[in-house]
């Protein structure tokens, strides 16, 4: 008997065999529609329908008990009541089944838990890997298995889709066949027990009949792993992400859907960037994205070139590009050399070349002609506004025709088409064709701005991991110091020797337990300086009269002890005082906030902003998941607002960035490899003129509670 093979995951698209368990005569029954949807799909393997009544469905013999079957199973469908899928998965290990799709509801998405998990637990020491539960099935194309409750009419073609919500997945069925969108395979995770998108990102990557995939994700479970796979698979190909849970009442609302957490988007926003994912704010942008990918070839260069026979919506349309990243052609010599024997001499032959609102059908095809055959042009935008003298009946032929030779010399054109009801006759209808043809202006962009976002990132990103040595071990004991007095927070000294070890620049400081040694410090350090009373019991130091600035001579430091001591003792009466901080007075420079801590979502992150009070108003915030090399550290730095003031503003220095991405690589060091440590706040990093570095002025850092 051959022994399971637990990590081929082919055999949950590939398999010889299927069972349905829990098949029905009942054609309302969902165990009814599976087994009709894999028999008229037209799937070549063997059918095992199991109902305990036996009989036929569909001509197909069924069987009373799957452990009737002869021989060995590569996949099943759990079409039963929540009940007896445990006991049906257990009767599906006798039989070797590699994986088994549980269609069924009622689990860790409605709080049973335990149940879930012991299905999974069970499945997982028997060598057979789960889907689901609470998922629609599993279609796909190469193998015509169609193993789901899906409505008739799935095209095949190039566009994969894993989601996580079923309802959804089902009515995108039948949306992708109202839009004429084919796919190579349709999935929904559900609850995503054990196989997940990770997994089915594996396969579905080096699938050649897959041109795009599309996710529809509400929540994470293993962050870690799905940025690992979604790196590899936007090597290969785009993988479009629409995420749900963006609001608190949405993130609330994904949470009981499929009993995951939504996650801080604006994390998840960074995450994806940082792996190449497209993000879609909708899903008819999604849908838009993928028939575009899947039927068009991608422009050999980034020079566009819009034709149109309207000035106002060709701002509009420019207007567009600038908003998803579609650069423009401005050679203004080559154009005028190219368009002027096309263009009447009141156009214009400036980009957008303006043909004027006498265009007709024979103008559009000479402006495209010239345009197609400029290997300087890399892209073409065309539009149309509906005018009396263009022959509308003659327009879906013009935009077939210089669809077809685009396509032959496999250089993108989109249309645009705006205007009355043949307007939009031909948008539907070419659109079927799988043309790119839009009503809206936006649509007609954001698909060409799309795959400029996944060349750009193909072109740029690098695996490359710059990797920090730090003593983990020193720094492991100032955690395990923390723990053993049962605190979950280190001390400022603390958190400034974690520093110190993993040689990110702080101020020099050192704690006095006397007036003499305060003095003694002072001197040592050098004037101006700072002192801050040490004490567990005074958390808020400057509202117990514990901090004293800008201390000039020995005389300040002196007074300023003596005020601090008597004030402290006053307003917290009984607290324990171990001394006073007394530090280089930092000089001014730009204030950043920089951190790291372990998301519950994706692990490791690291997070850059402008810092100082501020940092809750302004909100300018940018994050990456580490580890990653200096030049994503970079690319997080410039997604700030605030990016300018770094670069130098109003004659300004530049800034010293590098210093600062040492910094953000040595914070996501620490909680990547000391995993004790959970939140580390520095606020703020003072950065100052090239090649005068940075300064952690100030840092909190908290302990994990697991
Ligand atoms: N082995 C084999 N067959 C069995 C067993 C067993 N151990 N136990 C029962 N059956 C048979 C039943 O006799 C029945 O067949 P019959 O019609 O010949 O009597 C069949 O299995 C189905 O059992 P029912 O009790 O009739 O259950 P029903 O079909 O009403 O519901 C289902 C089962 C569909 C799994 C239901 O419990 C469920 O979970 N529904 C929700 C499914 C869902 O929405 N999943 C998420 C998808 S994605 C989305 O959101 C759309």
């Amino acid at each position: 008997m051959n022994k399971p093979d637990y990590h081929n995951i082919k055999y949950l698209f590939e398999p010889h065999s299927v069972a349905v368990v829990g098949a029905s005569r009942n054609p309302e029954k969902i165990g009814y529609k599976v087994v009709q949807n894999i028999i008229t799909g037209g799937y070549k393997g063997r059918i095992y329908p199991i109902n305990p009544q036996g009989g036929e469905i569909l001509g197909v013999p069924v069987y009373k008990k799957i452990e009737d079957v002869e021989e060995d199973i590569d996949l099943a469908c759990i079409v039963v009541p929540a009940k007896y899928v445990f006991e049906s998965i257990k009767n599906c290990t006798t039989k070797h089944v590699k994986h088994s799709l549980i269609i069924t509801s009622g689990f860790s998405e409605v709080g049973n838990i335990e149940e879930e998990n012991k299905i999974k637990n069970y499945a997982t020491s028997h060598g057979m890997r789960i889907m689901g539960p609470n998922m629609f099935g599993l279609y796909f194309s190469s193998s015509s298995l169609n193993a789901t409750f899906s409505p008739p009419g799935i095209i095949p073609g190039g566009v994969a889709i894993i989601t996580q919500s079923g309802a959804l997945g089902l009515a995108m069925i039948g949306k992708t066949a109202v839009e004429n969108m084919g796919l190579s395979s349709i999935c929904s995770v559900g609850n995503k027990c054990d196989i997940d998108e990770a997994d089915l990102l594996e396969y579905l990557v080096p699938h050649e009949e897959t041109k795009v995939i599309l996710m529809y994700i509400e929540g994470i479970r293993n962050g870690e792993r799905l940025i690992e796979a979604l790196k590899k698979a936007t090597k290969k190909k785009p993988v479009i992400v629409v995420k749900s849970g963006r609001s608190k009442r949405g993130a609330a609302a994904a949470a009981s859907h499929t009993g995951s957490l939504a996650g801080a988007d604006n994390v998840f926003d960074a995450i994806m960037k940082q792996c190449g994912a497209l993000r879609a704010e909708t899903v008819k942008d999604a849908f838009t994205w993928c028939k575009y990918i899947s039927n068009n070839p991608y422009p050999p260069g980034k020079e566009v070139v819009i034709v149109t026979n309207g000035g106002g919506i060709g701002v509009l349309e420019t207007d567009a590009c600038e908003k998803y990243g579609v650069s423009l052609y401005d050679n203004t010599n080559k154009m005028k050399e190219i368009f002027s024997p096309v263009t009447p001499d009141f156009g214009s032959l400036k980009n957008p070349i303006d043909i004027t609102g006498g265009a007709q059908s024979r103008h559009y095809d000479e402006a495209l002609g010239a345009a197609l055959k400029c290997d300087s042009i890399h892209a073409v935008l065309a539009l149309y506004c509906e005018t009396a003298v263009f022959d509308s009946e003659k327009l879906p032929e013009m935009v077939r025709r210089n669809y077809e030779n685009y396509k032959k010399q496999k250089k993108p054109i989109l249309f645009s088409l705006f205007g009355g009801q043949k307007m939009e006759e031909a948008v539907t209808n070419l659109g079927k064709e799988n043309i790119p043809v839009y009503s809206n202006i936006n649509d007609s962009v954001s698909p060409l701005g799309a795959v400029y976002t996944y060349k750009n990132y193909l072109e740029t990103s690098s695996d490359d991991i710059d990797d920090v040595d730090l003593d983990i071990d020193a720094i492991n004991k100032i955690v395990e110091k923390a723990r053993a007095e049962d605190r979950y927070f280190l001390l400022t000294h603390e958190a400034q020797n974690i520093m110190n070890i993993a040689g990110v620049p702080i101020p020099r400081t050192i704690i006095a337990s006397s007036l003499e040694g305060a003095v003694k410090s002072a001197k040592n350090i050098g004037y101006p300086v700072v002192m801050k009373i040490v004490s567990k019991d005074i958390i808020h130091k400057s509202d117990a009269g514990g901090v004293a600035i800008n201390l000039l001579n020995k005389k300040e430091v002196v007074d300023a002890y003596e005020a601090i001591m008597r004030s402290c003792k006053t307003k917290v009466p009984g607290a324990l005082i171990e001394g006073i901080e007394v530090a280089e007075m930092v000089q001014a420079g730009t204030e950043i906030i920089a951190g790291a801590k372990i998301d519950p979502s994706f692990g490791p992150i690291i997070m850059v902003g402008l810092g100082g009070i501020y940092v809750e108003v302004m909100k300018d915030v940018a994050f990456r998941a580490y580890p990653l090399n200096r030049r994503e550290v970079l690319s997080m730095i410039s997604d700030i607002r605030s990016y300018s003031l770094l670069l130098g503003v109003r004659g300004e220095k530049t800034k010293d960035i590098d210093s600062l991405v040492d910094i953000n690589l040595k914070l996501g060091a620490i909680v990547h490899k000391c995993r004790g440590i959970s939140d580390i706040e520095v606020n703020p990093v003072v950065v100052y003129e090239q090649g005068k570095g940075s300064k952690a002025v100030d840092t909190r850092i908290l302990l994990s509670r697991d």
